[in-house]
């Protein structure tokens, strides 16, 4: 079975960036964000992954199919700023097999 999934994380300068993420080492897209240095550290993932912040924040590009938002990520995003219609909190997704492919964009830092 295929554990590595290919990945598009547009940066916050607009850089396209293609990585591999793991599936099977429970990972999440802030996770991955930050183990590619794709956004200056102290500017994601400061809550540490609880869905208490908003810095992961990312826009998702691609018709991927993801988990559905728990409250918490709602509410989160509705107090957030720059918040789109395809805005997601990039902690909230863990990496899995069926997310080759997905396509997000960092939102601005806030
Ligand atoms: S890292 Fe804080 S909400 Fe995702």
């Amino acid at each position: 079975m295929e554990l590595d999934i290919r990945i598009k994380i547009i940066d916050r300068d607009g850089l396209e960036h293609e990585v591999v993420a793991p599936t099977d080492m429970a990972m999440n897209l802030m996770e991955v964000v930050k183990s590619y240095e794709l956004a200056p550290e102290g500017t994601i993932g400061i809550c540490g992954g609880m869905a208490m912040c908003a810095s992961c924040q990312c826009y998702v590009l691609s018709d991927t199919e993801l988990p559905p938002m728990s409250d918490d990520e709602e509410a989160m995003l509705s107090e957030a700023f720059n918040v789109k219609d395809n805005s997601r909190l990039g902690c909230q997704i863990q990496m899995t097999p069926g997310m080759e492919g997905l396509v997000v964009e960092l939102a601005p830092e806030s």
